[in-house]
């Protein structure tokens, strides 16, 4: 029976383009399951959009020397056309600064807040006297409390992920001026965890299919004990806190960037014309939510959002939150400020977006991080994706059209080689997808693809072309069988060039659920008439 999900990629910051590393952590393998679920027949929204409020937003316009606004529809617009190279699916692809998220934004805060999970005080918070200003998040940097690594944000450290408060900062120096800030009271509102512990708990040790890292490092923040966290910001860029007396206090950039999940699906229901849709999806048990993100924003989507969900009382909780390591630019994670990843108009510039779909699919960084160098994904395109798949379709289609007139021969059917071949290898697929091993199922195509190469050599078609014609045929049928499935199967990971195969297949339009669900049995009839070949990869002769 078909399910129902929504699955969300973490939102990036509208602060600068987004690179490959970022690809590879939250965007990349979401499309590919999303791509993955509608093939199967199943309903799925995807949904992302910029994050736009907050420090990350004040920094980079003051460097850029534009206006919040105008930094933030600037990479509106290039994360927009980004993604949009790489083929992402997204059902709809928002912004948080919008007047429906900032409504929704407040409800939440109010509802927590009424329900005596939000709670007021007057804090000492660093205070630059020579640049006059509050010093939240990146405004500070200093030594992480926990890890003891130099340069770390006043929110969040790079290096171990924590997440603490501005003030724990070991050594802070104002990020504008490079001065020692002071205290200053100022008010705050504070969300207090504590009170989710034990739903929490219950909720995390109930998960199944969970990635290890995820589940230890929820589990672990939850075994040192939950603590009330200030989620308010002296600062004129977010959504204004709701309440009297809250002048000049907007919502910390991570209460209010995870509701985004939610305006943006809301904001879809009414594009479509149906805007009580959303509800079919976070009202609805039966619907699987899927964060997909990198292994810094654990502690947010695996404690904070579903804490905040847990408050607000009748919405689905996340079902899974696959969290990928790093891909990393020179052994170093990739980073927007100090320029070292490549990004995406600079990889669009040089190659098709298939090419990066299929390395980063391969190479993921799922259990540890990956490293990424132009030679390794010269080398890797040229021996898969030219050398085994490039090569299996190219000489099979040749041969066909060469000998058989471009028609499929005679006698898959009768044939188990290469239907069995497919049929495991969907199995092995499906199993790999369901258990987000995604960078596995797509090296079980890889293999059926050599497998393919190596049933070609040993059948010998050149051969028994003369000898034994019959046989012949049924190689070169099983053979496009095998050419067939490996279509539908590339569907998740390289849809254009899946599309491609399938036309010179001779079919129309793209495979779909109708395909996958047939996978194993055979595709062609006799006689069916295949176009004409072309080369699908080229091999890359100059490394960038
Ligand atoms: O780390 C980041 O890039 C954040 N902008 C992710 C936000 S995810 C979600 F909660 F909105
Ligand atoms: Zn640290």
């Amino acid at each position: 029976m078909p399910g129902k999900f929504l699955v969300t990629s973490a939102l990036p910051y509208g602060n600068g383009p987004i690179h490959l590393g970022h690809i590879a952590g939250a965007y990349l393998p979401a499309d590919v399951y999303v791509r993955y679920r509608r093939i199967r027949g199943d309903d799925v929204l995807y949904v992302c959009g910029n994050d736009e409020y907050g420090v990350p937003t004040t920094l980079a316009a003051e460097k850029e020397g534009l206006s919040n606004q105008e930094l933030v529809d600037k990479y509106y617009g290039i994360n927009r056309k980004a993604f949009e190279g790489l083929e992402f699916s997204f059902d709809v692809y928002s912004r948080t600064s919008t007047p429906e998220h900032a409504e929704l934004s407040q409800e939440f805060f109010l509802k927590l807040f009424r329900g005596g999970c939000i709670v007021q005080k007057e804090i000492e918070q660093l205070y630059c006297g020579k640049c006059s200003r509050f010093l939240p998040d990146r405004y500070v940097e200093g030594t992480c409390p926990f890890c003891k690594t130099g340069g770390a944000r006043g929110d969040q450290c790079e290096n171990c992920g924590k997440w603490y408060e501005t003030r724990e900062l070991i050594d802070p120096l104002c990020k504008i001026c490079g001065h020692r800030p002071g205290l200053k009271k100022t008010t705050h509102w504070f969300f207090e965890l504590q009170k989710f512990a034990g739903r929490l708990r219950e909720w995390l040790e109930s998960r199944e299919g969970w990635r290890d890292n995820v589940r230890n490092f929820a589990l672990g923040w939850l075994n040192e004990g939950l603590q009330e966290r200030c989620i308010t910001r002296d600062l004129d860029w977010g959504v204004p806190v709701p309440l009297d007396g809250s002048a000049g206090k907007v919502l910390y950039v991570w209460f209010d960037a995870p509701i985004g999940y939610l305006s943006f699906t809301k904001q879809y229901s009414e594009q479509v014309g149906t805007p009580e849709l959303w509800r079919e999806y976070w009202e609805n048990e039966d619907c699987e939510l899927v964060h997909f993100i990198g292994k810094d924003n654990i502690v947010f989507h695996a404690i904070v959002w579903p804490a905040m969900l847990m408050g607000q009382g009748r919405y689905i909780l996340p079902g899974n939150i696959p969290a990928n390591e790093f891909l990393t630019f020179g052994g170093e994670k990739g980073s927007k400020s100090r320029g070292n990843a490549v990004t995406v108009p600079e990889y669009l510039e040089k190659f098709p977006p298939d090419l990066i779909r299929y390395y980063l699919t391969v190479n993921a960084p799922e259990s540890s991080d990956s490293n990424f160098t132009w030679e390794d994904f010269a080398k890797k395109h040229n021996e898969e994706l030219a050398d085994t798949f490039g090569n299996l379709f190219h000489r099979i289609l040749t041969f066909a059209h060469k000998y058989f007139d471009g028609a499929v021969p005679a006698g898959a059917a009768g044939e188990k080689a290469a239907l069995g071949e497919i049929e495991a290898t969907r199995r092995k697929v499906e199993a790999a997808f369901e258990a987000f091993h995604i960078r596995n199922s797509l090296r079980e195509v890889l293999s059926l693809a050599r497998w393919g190469n190596k049933f070609f050599d040993e059948e010998k078609p050149w051969t028994t072309r003369k000898s034994d014609r019959e046989r012949c045929g049924r190689t070169i049928a099983q053979c496009l069988e095998l050419i067939g499935a490996l279509a539908v199967l590339l569907v998740p990971y390289m849809p254009a060039s899946s599309a491609k195969l399938w036309r010179m297949l001779g079919f129309e339009g793209v495979p779909g659920p109708e395909q996958w669900g047939a996978l194993g049995r055979p595709l062609f009839q006799e006689g069916h008439k295949l176009a004409e070949p072309e080369i699908l990869f080229r091999k890359i002769e100059e490394i960038p």
